[in-house]
């Protein structure tokens, strides 16, 4: 069934309404964070809320994220939130919060965390492993892998 709605386009990749899988490599870290821009398009025209990235340390995770921030927010200057689990842009249409959960070792360290509060605009979230229980089932999910040293394969799963 998954093979079925899979669409695959080398290098770029364009919107396909119809499909719910998109697959993208991309040969540089600007390559990545430009189709951060597409995603954060994606964002805004299908109202996601939430949208989870997910792939081993210096995948892109970050550099995509930094992407759909400068469009969405004009901020150009996106660290990882590791050390303060989330960090607030303010500048766009609405509030976009990243998080990186890396450092979460089990839900349970969680249950404080505000997740509702972040409703009010759009959560990008790193390492979701130890949220999975909080997170929306309509997620957008953005899959990142390495292909060779610069190149990476990203696969967006749409809710
Ligand atoms: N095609 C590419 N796409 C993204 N990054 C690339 C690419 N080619 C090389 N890079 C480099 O890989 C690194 C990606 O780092 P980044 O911080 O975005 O990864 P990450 O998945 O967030 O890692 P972490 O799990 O540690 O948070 C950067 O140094 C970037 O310059
Ligand atoms: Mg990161």
């Amino acid at each position: 069934m998954e093979a079925q709605t899979k669409y695959q386009k080398k290098n770029s990749g364009t919107l396909n309404n119809r499909k719910k899988i998109l697959v993208f490599e991309t040969n540089s870290a600007k390559e990545t964070e430009k189709l951060g821009f597409k995603i954060a398009h994606m964002i805004k025209k299908y109202g996601i809320r939430c949208a989870i990235f997910t792939g081993p340390f210096g995948s892109g995770k970050t550099t995509i994220i930094r992407g759909i921030i400068k469009k969405l927010t004009g901020k150009n200057h996106v660290t990882s939130p590791s050390f303060t689990l989330v960090c607030e842009y303010t500048e766009g249409e609405f509030p976009v919060f990243h998080c990186d959960f890396y450092r979460i070792k089990s839900p349970v360290e969680l249950e404080s965390f505000g997740f509702k509060e972040y409703e009010k605009g759009l959560l990008l979230i790193e390492w979701p492993e130890s949220a999975y229980e909080k997170i929306p089932e309509n997620s957008l999910k953005v899959m990142m892998s390495f292909v060779s040293l610069t190149r990476r394969k990203i696969t967006i799963i749409f809710p």
